[in-house]
This record gives C-alpha cells, structure tokens and sequence, in this order.
C-alpha cells in the first residue's frame, strides 16, 4: 500500500529533473510560433488581428495547448516558443506594442498578457504528454527602454553598473556588436554587462529556475551573437539543458566561435539560409554549387552540424515564398533541411504559404488560413513521418553524416545514411529533363520517392534517372525494400520487432549498402557535376 505512492513520487521527480541534452533534441523536429499569433480563444472575433498594427492579437499559452494537434498531427515533436517574460508595459511605441515577447522589462516576472503561470505549466505538461518538447525564447542580451538613460528599477538588475555604458552598434565590428546597445534612440536596448561575475551568477539562477520551474527542455537564445561567447557555457550548464543560439549572418568562423567547447550546444544555421536562397530563389542565381561548399565548410568547421537548427522562414526574415512564389521552390529547399543534417524548424505558416515580408508582416495570425491541410503542409507531414521512422529503424543514420553527391544548375542531390534527396531549381513548369544521379545502390534496386510514392530503378552505373515532365518537384529515395514500418506509400507503420525491441528492418539495411568512404562520394560527386544532367 505504501510502494504506489512513494513510485509515483518518485516518477514524478524522475520527469521534473530529466534535462533533454543537444543528443536528445538531435532527433527532434520543432515548429516554432508566436504566441499571440498561433491560435485565438473561442469566440473571438477571427478578423481583428491586422498583422501591419503591431499590437496584441489574443493568442495564449491556453491557446496553444487547445490547438496541438495541427503540430503533432505534421510529425513535429517538439514547439518553440516565443519569449515568456514580462515585457515593457508602457504606452506605445513607434514600433507597435510588444505583442513578440522580445522587449524584456523583469525578466523574473512572466509576461501577462499570454497567460498565467499555471498555463504556462498546463502548456508545458500537454507537450510532455503528448511526448514532445518544450523550447522557450530567452533574452539574455538586452532589455527594452524607451531611453538611453531608462529607470533601471523596472528591470530585473536594477543597478546602472550591471549594463554596459550606452553607445549605438557599429556593426562588423565584434566588441561593438558585443558591448554596444542594439536598436536604436527610439527603442533602444540596454545591454547586460554579461561579462560582470555577478550578472552571470545572477543569470545562471534565473534560468534554472525558469527550467525548473516550467520544465523547459530547450532554450532558443536570442541575440546570442551580441554577448561574449564564453558567456554561454556557464548560461546553458546552468539550465541544465539543450541551448541553441541566434547567431546571425553567414560567418562561419562566428559560427563555430558560438558552438565551440564552453559556449552553445548549437546555433540557427544562418549560413545554410543564406545558401539555400541563393540555391533555389526563384528568379535567382541558382548557386548549388555555394551551397554544397557551404553544407562542406559547416561540417567541417563545426563540432556537431547534427544539432544545428536548421530553417528556411523566422521572425526576422521574409517568408521564404516572399522571396520565391513558386512552391516548388519551397518544397525543394525544405526538403534540403530535413534530409541534410541537423534539426528541421518550420516557423508557423510556412505551410500556409504565407507571403509576409519584412517584420511586421511576417508575423501573421495563423487562424485566417483555417489551419488547412495544404500541399506544403502534406509535404511537410510526410517529411517528419519519414524522418522519423529513419531515427526509429535506423539508428545510426541520424549521426552518418550527409554528403553532397551532385550539383549543377539544375539541381544538387544528397545523401545521408541510406536516403537519397534529389532537389530541382527549375521550379514548377514541366521540363523535359531528366537527372541522373549517382548512388550507392546495386543496378536493378528498387528504390521508393516517399514524396510521390512512385517506384525508380537504378540503372547500369548505379545511377538513377530523376524527370521532370510534372514540373520541379523533389524527389526522396530509399530502397523499397526499406520502406515496411514506415507508414507512408501505403507500406504498414508497424514493424515486427524482436524480443529487445529492436527493428527487424534495420538488420535489412545494413545489408544493402555497401560502405562508401568519403573520399570515393567525393570523385563522383566532382564526376557528376559534370556530367549527370542532360539538360
Ligand atoms: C490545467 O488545466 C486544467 C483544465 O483547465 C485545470 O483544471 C488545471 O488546474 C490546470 N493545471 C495547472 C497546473 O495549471
Ligand atoms: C550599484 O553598483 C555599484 C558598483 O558596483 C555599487 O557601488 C552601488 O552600491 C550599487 N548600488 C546599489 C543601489 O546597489
Ligand atoms: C556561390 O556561392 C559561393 C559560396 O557562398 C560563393 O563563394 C560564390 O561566389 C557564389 N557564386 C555565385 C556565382 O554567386
Ligand atoms: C513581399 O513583402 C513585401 C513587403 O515587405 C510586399 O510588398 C510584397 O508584395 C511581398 N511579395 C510577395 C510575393 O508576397
Ligand atoms: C491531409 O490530406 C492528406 C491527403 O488527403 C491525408 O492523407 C492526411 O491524412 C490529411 N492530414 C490531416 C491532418 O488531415
Ligand atoms: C522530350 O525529349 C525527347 C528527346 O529529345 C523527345 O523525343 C520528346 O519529343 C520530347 N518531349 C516533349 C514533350 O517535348
Ligand atoms: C559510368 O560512370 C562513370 C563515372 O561517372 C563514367 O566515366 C562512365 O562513362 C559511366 N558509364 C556509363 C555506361 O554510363
Ligand atoms: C498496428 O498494430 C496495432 C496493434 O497490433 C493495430 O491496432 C494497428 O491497426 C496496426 N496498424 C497498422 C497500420 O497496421
Ligand atoms: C511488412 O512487415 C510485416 C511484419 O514483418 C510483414 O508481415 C509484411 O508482410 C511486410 N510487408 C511487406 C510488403 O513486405
């Protein structure tokens, strides 16, 4: 009679204390949203929010947990969320309110308007429920003012001496970028002095309580680029959990300062997003081949480009189909993030096709697109569901790192592990081309693209022929024989599995690849980009 309870106790103290590492976040897929822009509450008016207002829209911590199922039914298994703390709470501003959650007033208080503390906890123990994570948006850098000379009492350090003294960024140059406030003389943000022993002492108690207290499993840190990088390793040991940082721009020197032993498990891959744009922009320069040298440079001057984030859409940046209004043009960059290494984000709308430009407009309320299951919201679910079942039956695959195979104007094509990705710059129009891509696979193995669920056969040399008579759509590639478990193309989702628990099918795949050292993919990938498209 009194084992029950005290098991209980004990599991419950087991989950309150389980830190999810940048190993555990490796296999995850997360969808980032706005809070007040996701989801409203029943019975508020669906055309109020006007996304040029830059002011409050309704949404809520509630709201969120109500409307899980659009995420979890795509396959994410984990949210990003923005910013949860107080926020400045004076009139407003030339640039709207602070309905984003970035203009941090106390940082020890939470931020009202989305709701209570135990909604943010309800929030919380619905996402472990359903067994997904929980990343939350902090701000460590700067707090907001409407003042270089702000009353510094409202904030959580409340002593002038705990900032660094006012001066406007000059950027491209790192101790400014660093020491200097960033917005401007109308919002301007005072700075931390991050490199005061006591400023870090007091940081590292507040996040983990903040951890603690909502069972937060992984941090987003804005800004991450403007403190010292040194910064960050004491900050994240502190949380005790998965830190990924915002580290803008395509320098990939900065970036593997930021992720170095001692700084952040991770960082947003800016210097993919940049490649990606000038990859499959349509109209644009189709630079595949910047984008294969820098998916090379990433690898190999990071230490674990498996944990990067990896993005094509964020609050800071025009949607991706402002940019290119072509779908196909998204549907083939996305499937670059989610089948090259590192973990797939999807900012809210994205697959809605929202078209927003600049902030404000690319934070549009989610609801006027009724939550549709659109093609680039199928795309995106058969994504993750693939994804998935690879992490589950395969599991070494997450870690084989992906090699770029061919590139051309046309296209670039990679592989990770046993999978294939073929991706097309030509955009929709049908073309009667057709690209031959070099692969692992022995002549006559049947292979199955999970996008379209139709069969290829790879032919004499071990190529297989990808054609476009439907327009430029990506193509996904694994051997049939690999497809049983998978739940997609109409192969079943369950497996048998033996007494461990192990899936059968992966013993099947180590069997039909040989192993190739990279130095091998290397010539033919110089090979192919010569050679592989007939167009
Ligand atoms: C969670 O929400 C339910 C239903 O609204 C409520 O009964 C419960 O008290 C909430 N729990 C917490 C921890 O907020
Ligand atoms: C603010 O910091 C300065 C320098 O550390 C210190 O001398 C002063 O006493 C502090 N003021 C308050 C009110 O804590
Ligand atoms: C393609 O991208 C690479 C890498 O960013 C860059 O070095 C190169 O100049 C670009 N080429 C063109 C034609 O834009
Ligand atoms: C992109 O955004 C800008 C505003 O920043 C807007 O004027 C333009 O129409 C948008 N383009 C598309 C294709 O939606
Ligand atoms: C979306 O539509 C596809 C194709 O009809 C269907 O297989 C899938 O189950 C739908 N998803 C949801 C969440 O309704
Ligand atoms: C496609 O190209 C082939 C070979 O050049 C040609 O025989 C065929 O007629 C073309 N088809 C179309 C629809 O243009
Ligand atoms: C097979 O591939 C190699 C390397 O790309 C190439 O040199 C050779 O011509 C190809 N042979 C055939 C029959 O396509
Ligand atoms: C998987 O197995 C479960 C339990 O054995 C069964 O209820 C379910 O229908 C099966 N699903 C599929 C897709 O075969
Ligand atoms: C898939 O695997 C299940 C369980 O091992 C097996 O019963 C079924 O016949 C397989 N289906 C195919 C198409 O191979």
């Amino acid at each position: 009679m009194f084992f029950l309870p005290s098991l209980l106790i004990s599991l419950a103290f087991i989950r309150a204390t389980t830190a999810a590492t940048a190993a555990d976040w490796r296999s995850r897929s997360i969808y980032q949203l706005i809070t007040d822009r996701y989801a409203l509450p029943a019975g508020a008016d669906p055309t109020a929010c006007k996304t040029q207002d830059q002011t409050w829209c309704g949404g809520t911590w509630n709201t969120i947990r109500e409307n899980l199922d659009y995420i979890q039914n795509a396959g994410f298994t984990a949210i990003w969320i923005s910013p949860v703390n107080q926020n400045y709470q004076g009139p407003r501003t030339a640039y709207g309110d602070p309905y984003h959650g970035y203009w941090i007033q106390d940082a020890s208080q939470l931020n009202s308007h989305f709701g209570t503390s135990d909604d943010l906890k309800n929030l919380s123990a619905e996402v472990h429920r359903r067994n997904m994570y929980l990343m939350v948006d902090v701000v460590v850098n700067n707090v907001m003012s409407t003042s270089i000379n702000p009353d510094y009492s409202q904030y959580m350090f409340k002593n002038k001496s705990q900032y660094h003294t006012y001066c406007p960024v000059v950027w491209g140059d790192r101790q400014s970028e660093m020491n200097c406030w960033l917005g401007d003389t109308v919002v301007p943000l005072p700075d931390l002095n991050t490199q005061d022993a006591q400023v870090q002492a007091q940081y590292g108690d507040w996040i983990k309580n903040l951890v603690q207290e909502y069972s937060i499993d992984g941090l987003r840190i804005d800004a991450a680029k403007h403190v010292n990088s040194n910064f960050w390793g004491p900050f994240c040991s502190s949380a005790g959990v998965f830190c990924m940082g915002e580290v803008f721009g395509d320098d990939i020197s900065l970036a593997a300062q930021y992720t170095a032993p001692g700084t952040l498990d991770s960082i947003l891959n800016y210097p993919i997003y940049d490649a990606l744009v000038e990859a499959f922009q349509i109209p644009g320069p189709t630079n595949t081949s910047g984008l294969a040298l820098v998916h090379d440079a990433m690898k190999n001057g990071l230490s674990d480009v498996t944990v990067l984030g990896n993005f094509l859409e964020n609050q800071d940046l025009p949607r991706w189909h402002n940019l290119s209004v072509d779908p196909q043009s998204l549907y083939n960059a996305m499937v670059f993030n989610f089948m090259s290494d590192g973990i797939p984000i999807v900012y809210y709308g994205q697959e809605q096709l929202f078209s927003g430009g600049t902030d404000p407009l690319n934070r549009e309320p989610l609801w006027p697109s009724g939550y549709q299951n659109t093609t680039a919201y199928q795309i995106i679910t058969t994504l993750n569901k693939f994804r998935n079942y690879m992490i589950r039956s395969s599991p070494d695959w997450l870690m084989s790192p992906s090699e770029v195979i061919s590139t051309s104007p046309a296209g670039i094509s990679l592989l990770k592990g046993n999978v294939v990705s073929v991706m097309t710059t030509i955009g929709s129009p049908p073309q009667n081309i057709s690209m031959g891509v070099y692969t692992p696979f022995a002549r006559g193995t049947a292979l199955t693209d999970i996008l379209s669920c139709t069969q290829l056969v790879i032919g004499s040399n071990q190529t297989v022929a990808v054609d476009y008579a439907l327009g430029g759509h990506p193509s996904v590639l694994i051997p049939s024989q690999l497809m049983n478990g998978s739940g997609l193309c109409g192969y079943s989702a369950n497996v048998s599995t033996n007494a461990q628990g192990k899936n059968v099918n992966h013993n099947g795949a180590s069997a039909i690849t040989p192993q190739y050292s990279s130095a091998f993919i290397a010539f033919f990938a110089l090979l192919f980009g010569l050679v592989s498209l007939s167009l």
